[in-house]
């Protein structure tokens, strides 16, 4: 039997109540019934269908799509081919003082074993963690109909890596990989992934489960209502009944919303006393330099979408600056571009280079996002525009709640 128990030291109180196990995983105690979301590096074991995915793991199709970066347009009941990797995100809760999903439950079939349904959840746990949380033994063994609870590993960390948003992924080592080749595969490095796993080396044998952080977007200084969301880098997530699209680029760790445009019936879109929508932003050249008017998504709650307007200054007007932009076009006066939004799911990464012509009166209507940074960005088909536009001139926020 091998444990690797992780930091901090409290944990090793709980190691004899860590259920026995043959692969290494680490344990996160917890106390409190707040949940986070988690993902699951999850290689399929056999042709699936995303609805039969969803089903199995207990969570909803367009959250796989989202945390895939697969646009929700093309749902269909498309079929994963095995061996391909969903990422699963999963709810992680905390179960009984350590960290756990709320374990999906699994109803055998009658050519079950323990083993092939440890197989079926990926190997994040194994037949006999299945036997020992459900009680399987010679005695009483599995039997066709009988409802098992699956234990999956999660982790939180308090939603940081490095003092950076992070989303934490399960991960089952595969034979053949060490430390450094998981972690150059993730952008992380091999210390990193000893730290965050507790490994007394920086030794993995197949089948091990591993805690990858992912860096990720957070809504932590967005000032939402009601609502706390965070995004891993590269992936979408679906907010406020799927009204809301929010995209975590993997430029940078901004999250950037605006209507998904996939649910039927959505209200609250606009913001008040504007004609923008959430997402978009206006750019008026006055005497005093540009005034930026955005209409930015600020969470919801029973069914209300909360949305602002905010507004900053900003020197110069970005007609006197040089923009990266996809489709250069002589910017007429006023220059109004109708974005709608981007319905690719990860931003390019190539934007072409223009410019937008200097222009004295110029308005400019594009979707811009305010960043954790201070400052804003510019969004248009589906590029994402880096412009200098430094809040600290003056943002005013003022709410339409
Ligand atoms: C709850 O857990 C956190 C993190 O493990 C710890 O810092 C905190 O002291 C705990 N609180 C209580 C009341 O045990
Ligand atoms: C099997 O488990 C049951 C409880 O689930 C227990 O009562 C029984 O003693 C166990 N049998 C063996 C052989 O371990
Ligand atoms: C982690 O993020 C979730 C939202 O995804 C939030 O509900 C939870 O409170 C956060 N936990 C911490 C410790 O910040
Ligand atoms: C939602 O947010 C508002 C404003 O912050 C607060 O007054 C209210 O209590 C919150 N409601 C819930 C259910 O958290
Ligand atoms: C600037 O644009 C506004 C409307 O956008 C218009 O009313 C005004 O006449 C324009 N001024 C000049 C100098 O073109």
């Amino acid at each position: 039997m091998e444990v690797t128990v992780g930091v901090p030291l409290p944990i090793l109180l709980l190691i004899s109540l860590i259920p026995v196990t043959h692969s290494k995983s680490t344990i996160e105690p917890c106390n409190s019934s707040d949940s986070c979301v988690s993902l699951l590096y999850y290689i399929l074991p056999y042709d699936s269908k995303l609805s039969e995915i969803a089903y199995r793991f207990g969570v909803n199709p367009f959250d796989i799509l989202g945390a895939n970066s697969i646009s929700p347009k093309t749902l269909g009941d498309e079929i994963f081919k095995a061996e391909s990797v969903v990422k699963v995100p999963i709810p992680c809760s905390c179960v009984d003082g350590i960290r756990r999903c709320m374990p999906p439950t699994y109803t055998v079939r009658p050519a079950d074993t323990a083993a092939s349904i440890s197989e079926g959840f990926g190997g994040f746990v194994s037949a006999e963690q299945i036997r020992s949380r459900n009680g399987i033994n010679a005695t009483n063994p599995l039997t066709s109909g009988q409802s098992l609870v699956i234990p999956l590993p999660c982790t939180c960390f308090g939603n940081v890596s490095n003092g950076i948003p992070a989303v934490y992924m399960s991960y089952v080592v595969k034979s053949g990989e060490s430390l450094s080749s998981i972690a150059s595969e993730f952008g992380t490095t091999a210390m990193e992934l000893e730290a965050v796993n507790g490994l007394g080396q920086a030794v993995v044998n197949s089948g091990d489960v591993l805690f990858i952080p992912i860096s990720a977007c957070s809504s932590a200084n967005l000032k939402w209502y009601n609502e706390s969301l965070i995004v891993a880098k590269g992936s979408f997530a679906l907010t406020a009944s799927n009204c809301i699209k929010c995209v975590c680029g993997t430029e940078d760790l901004n999250l950037r919303c605006w209507p998904s445009g996939i649910a039927p019936s959505c209200s609250q879109l606009q913001c008040k006393d504007s004609d923008l929508f959430i997402g978009d932003s206006v750019v008026n050249n006055t005497p005093f330099g540009c005034k930026v008017t955005t209409c930015i998504y600020r969470g919801h709650n029973g069914g209300k979408i909360y949305r602002s307007l905010a507004y900053s200054w900003q020197a110069p007007c970005p007609g006197n600056q040089c923009y990266n932009m996809a489709s250069p076009s002589p910017a007429p006066s006023p220059f109004i571009l109708t974005i709608s939004p981007s319905p690719s799911s990860s931003p390019p990464s190539n934007p072409t280079a223009g410019t937008i012509a200097p222009n004295s009166n110029t308005t400019t209507k594009q979707n811009f996002n305010l960043s954790s940074q201070g400052t804003l960005l510019l969004l248009t088909h589906g590029a994402f525009f880096y412009t200098l536009l430094p809040l600290g001139l003056g943002l005013e926020l003022s709410f339409f709640l």
